[in-house]
């Protein structure tokens, strides 16, 4: 028969290239790049390819590892993911996590695969190429163009692999990253997935080492005076196999830009290796750092090989000295400094713990607004964004390992994490672990800990150490051997006594508070899962006032760290099941202010503050007592009812102010007195009626256009008079126009169980490829053949025996380096071809395949464990199609699994946004897109008034990212 067909190669990307290749030669001196590889993830959740990690070959991993797969059904999501977030509650799953559907009893949801395709210019040719995760939760496999990179254990540091031997350049790269999350690390929610930024790097070979720069300001006695010295120091990586004189040349710029000085030195770098060079310079009237001030200079490091610029790196820093003194606690520049601190975890309110970075500031602000200088970033190291923020807004961090471990897996992480957090200013104290009861009080709990801090001093000397230690007094094992002795709980005689015995160990409260209360409820409800806002004891923790009176008047504790500033999810003490989220926050999960807010503002900040709990709206309880706090640093207050005074009461510093009150309904008011019984403030809570309206607030109304930043939305409900009903629970419906996408929806209700997040649903259809025939027959590798041509009579062929499931098919071919052909049919409508994609998937194929879809060759494989899938849609018609493949069995038997599918997919279908207020509230976050514009948020609820808020996206240069 004589067959006319053409047969086609995969079509080279020559078109995409052209533009990648101009936005990636850029204009600067060196060629350092750093870009995002945030934008244009494929996700699928779930372990279909169990077996797809091969280590008998290299670069044989098959499934989605294989860059012979179609990632087609895979859903399109950008960076930073968490998917925990995204699975239903479950009363059968883990509490502590937060009863999210995920862990050992889930394996379903437990695992997910990402992959990310790119092309990389041939003009990156002689460079090194670097792969950074910032965290993954949590053991993640990764592989780039097949190749296995990196089995990385654990889910909070970084890991980077140099790719350069396996990229492409001038080609399609794919990276493919299996995670699993089943095991936990925490006993709090820990989300799953890529949960922090992923960044490409491009050097020249001879470059600056990956968080190979360390500046650091240094006083005399650690106080700062009219000169510093800034010590600088450079570690160079030769990847060449000959050595290099590297010329070094740092240039120091003042907060408000101006070059300052410049130091340059030289450092010869044997072949293949690293080497360091150290430079100080002296700045005389140092502007320092400081929550207060905080003051910035930058260091631009640049590398000269031979006269050529080949390497520039930016890295910002402060100067100011952190310390502790046994007498006098903590000191920052040389004084005394209470630290108002807050522990926190990572996860906010409708994201898990997938924070863009506008996120994390917008949490930084919220905890500076009540007054808090610091932050413990319990229990393991902060993603660097919010290192980013805290040294340009001002906030001191307690930068915490994951674990207390001394073997070469713990040091290892615990070497990555200082060497790439200590240039922050805002990094004041490390903590070596947290409550690690079993071996804390043990001398080899003591010799592990000793380790540890030792290694801090080696690689960061400016710094304390401390250890978060939930015991009493007592001095053994890491308490004895620790630099400053850190309290978790304890406030009371356990301190003094301490103190008496040990005057020559420093103090600080890593961990204290532990209050459970839940904003807008006023009385503990064990069914529904809320405690009160007065706040409630568990048995180890205490009210704000007793645990801060206590350390407020003990100036060598050092202040403390409250656990904790946010509500997270798990955690859900005092109850359990349905409440899914912790209630110790002094802000909820959303950033609502909790009553004890105003607690903290009264004590920690300069602010004069006056705030009245509970609200005023008890229907049912007119005659009965109600009990009413104030929260005041006036010198007295005055509580006044319907206009009758209930009494003025003196304010004891550090504490609250209570009355019982018989309700009625109205104003309930209260006047603020300083000691010369001057009113300085005045504040109410009103009885409102039924919500009539919704309101909507943006926190921000001009954001940047470059699909990171966002507005996070107060949704609100109010009365006729535009007052905030601060019982309403409505439900709320979303919808946006133009420049934005709604990311994650909250409202701080520890015990819903609404969805943080609506995930398009991607419609998609199955057709089982059935009735294959096949015959033994020649073939060249991937030549044409009359046939793979559509119209070949394969009448007189042998019919393939269907598979049964579990079988892997029928070995057709008895003989080893012997050949065969397959062909089958599938019928696809006018319909099907309307969608926008078709894959074919193959099940597997006995040793070596080419496939053909209508006489079209679409791809190969080359192993026998390799499942490829391709996407076909524009080599597919209406009607009739035909596959054909060409096999070799190359040892054994051999032949095709005839379990072979064709999916077409459908157009993503967005699902309807809304949450239910919660005692009057409710978040929605949106992130920008990359349009310049404006978007348009409107929120509706049943028989109320719907609002309408616009949000200005302005044009900007985005991050520079792997297009
Ligand atoms: C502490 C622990 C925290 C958290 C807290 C709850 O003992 O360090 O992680 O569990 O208790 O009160």
């Amino acid at each position: 028969m004589a067959a006319r067909f053409v047969c086609f190669r995969r079509a080279a990307f020559s078109a995409w290239c052209a533009t990648v290749v101009i936005s990636q030669v850029s204009a600067t001196a060196s060629p350092r790049e750093h870009l995002s590889l945030d934008a244009n993830w494929k996700f699928h959740l779930g372990d279909d390819w169990p077996n797809a990690l091969h280590l008998d070959k290299a670069g044989a991993s098959t499934g989605p590892a294989s860059a012979k797969f179609s990632d087609l059904s895979w859903r399109s999501i950008n960076l930073p993911h968490d998917w925990a977030v995204e699975l239903p509650f479950d009363s059968s799953a883990d509490g502590s996590h937060g009863f999210k559907a995920l862990g050992a009893g889930f394996p379903k949801n437990s695992i997910g695969w990402y992959r990310r395709v790119f092309e990389l210019p041939k003009e990156d040719e002689g460079k090194r190429i670097w792969l950074t995760f910032d965290g993954v939760f949590r053991d993640a496999t990764v592989w780039v163009n097949g190749w296995l990179m990196r089995r990385h254990e654990g889910g909070y540091h970084h890991f980077r692999e140099d790719i350069t031997d396996v990229v492409q350049l001038g080609g399609r790269n794919i990276i493919a990253v299996r995670v699993d999350a089943t095991r936990t690390e925490g006993w709090f929610y820990e989300g799953a997935g890529i949960y922090r930024h992923v960044w490409l790097d491009k050097t020249a070979p001879i470059a600056i080492a990956p968080d190979g720069v360390f500046v650091r300001s240094r006083f005399k006695d650690n106080v700062p005076a009219e000169t510093a010295a800034i010590e600088v120091e450079t570690s160079l990586l030769n990847t060449l196999t000959n050595a290099a004189t590297a010329v070094v040349t740092c240039e120091i710029f003042s907060p408000a830009g101006k070059s300052l000085t410049r130091l340059t030195g030289s450092r010869r770098v044997p072949p293949e290796s690293r080497e360091t060079l150290e430079l100080e310079a002296k700045l005389s009237s140092p502007v320092l750092w400081s929550p207060e001030s905080p003051n910035v200079y930058k260091l631009v490091t640049s590398v000269a090989v031979g006269g050529k610029i080949i390497d520039q790196k930016e890295t910002t820093f402060g100067v100011r000295t952190v310390g502790f003194d046994p007498a006098n606690g903590f000191l920052l520049n040389g004084k005394h400094y209470e630290l108002y601190g807050t522990c926190n975890h990572q996860d906010h309110a409708g994201v898990g713990t997938a924070l863009p970075d506008a996120l994390q500031e917008f949490r930084v602000k919220k905890l500076k607004e009540f007054g808090c200088n610091a932050i413990r970033t319990s229990h393991n190291p902060p993603t660097p964004e919010l290192l980013g923020v805290c040294d340009r807004l001002g906030m001191l961090i307690m930068d915490e390992s994951r674990l207390l471990g001394s073997d070469s897996e713990n040091l290892r992480k615990w070497d990555a994490q200082i060497r790439r957090d200590r240039n922050h200013p805002c990094v004041a104290i490390w903590s070596v672990a947290n409550e690690e009861f079993s071996v804390q009080d043990s001398a080899q709990g003591g010799n592990v800990a000793r380790t540890m801090q030792n290694y801090v001093k080696r690689l960061d000397p400016t710094r304390p150490v401390t250890y978060a230690a939930p015991e009493g007094d007592v001095f053994s094992g890491i308490n004895s051997v620790i630099e400053a002795r850190g309290w978790n709980y304890h406030p009371g005689p356990d301190v003094d006594t301490y103190h008496a015995k040990h005057p020559e160990q420093s103090n600080v409260g890593t961990e204290q508070g532990s209050t459970v209360s839940t904003r807008g409820i006023y009385e503990n409800d064990q069914a529904r899962g809320y405690v009160s806002a007065y706040g409630n004891k568990t048995s180890w923790s205490n009210l704000p006032e007793e645990w801060w009176s206590c350390f407020a008047e003990r100036p060598w504790l050092s202040g403390g760290f409250v656990w904790t500033g946010f509500d997270y999810r798990g955690e859900p003490t005092p109850y359990s099941w349905p409440c899914v989220n912790s209630h110790f926050g002094i802000l909820d999960t959303c950033g609502f202010w909790k009553d004890i807010a105003w607690y903290y503002q009264a004590w920690w900040t300069t602010n004069t503050v006056l705030h009245l709990l509970p609200h005023w709206n008890w229907p049912g309880k007119e005659g009965r007592d109600i009990r009413v706090d104030a929260f005041s640093n006036c010198k007295s207050v005055e509580l006044v009812l319907n206009g009758k005074s209930l009494g003025k009461q003196s304010v004891t510093v550090n504490s609250r102010l209570t009355w019982q009150v018989k309700y009625e309904p109205g104003t309930l008011s209260a006047k603020g007195f300083d000691d010369t019984g001057k009113m300085i403030s005045e504040t109410k809570v009103e009885t409102t009626g039924d919500p009539v309206q919704i309101q909507l607030t943006p926190d921000r109304r001009i954001i940047q256009a470059d699909s990171e930043d966002l507005s996070v939305f107060t949704v609100a409900a109010v009365d006729r008079q535009g007052r905030t009903v601060p019982v309403a629970q409505n439900k709320v419906n979303f919808s946006i126009e133009g420049a934005g996408q709604i990311i994650g929806v909250g409202n701080g209700d520890a015990s819903s169980h609404e969805p943080d997040v609506y995930i398009a649903n991607i419609p998609a259809h199955t057709i089982a490829v059935g009735n294959w025939r096949w015959k033994l027959a020649r073939i060249s590798k991937a030549d044409c053949l009359p046939e793979y041509a559509t119209n070949f009579d394969d009448s007189a062929w042998t019919t393939l025996k269907p598979r049964t499931d579990g079988d892997s098919g029928e070995f057709v071919i008895k003989t080893q380096n012997t050949t065969a052909i397959y062909r089958a049919h599938f019928t696809l409508s006018e319909e099907d071809l309307k969608k926008p994609g078709v894959q074919i998937r193959f099940a597997g194929c006995d040793d070596e395949g080419f496939y053909f879809v209508n006489e079209q060759f679409v791809g190969e494989s080359h192993d026998w464990q390799a499942q490829p899938s391709f996407e076909i849609k524009k080599w597919v018609r209406a009607g009739d199609n035909v596959i054909a493949v060409g096999v070799k069995n190359v040892a054994g038997e051999g032949g095709l699994n005839p379990d072979v599918n064709v999916d077409v997919i459908g157009v993503p279908e967005r699902t309807p946004w809304s949450r239910s207020l919660f005692n009057g509230l409710a978040q929605v976050i949106v992130q920008s897109t990359r349009e310049p514009g404006e978007f348009k948020l409107t929120a509706s609820a049943a028989g109320l008034g719907s609002a309408t808020a616009i949000v200005q996206t302005q044009p900007c240069a985005s991050r520079p990212s792997v297009p």
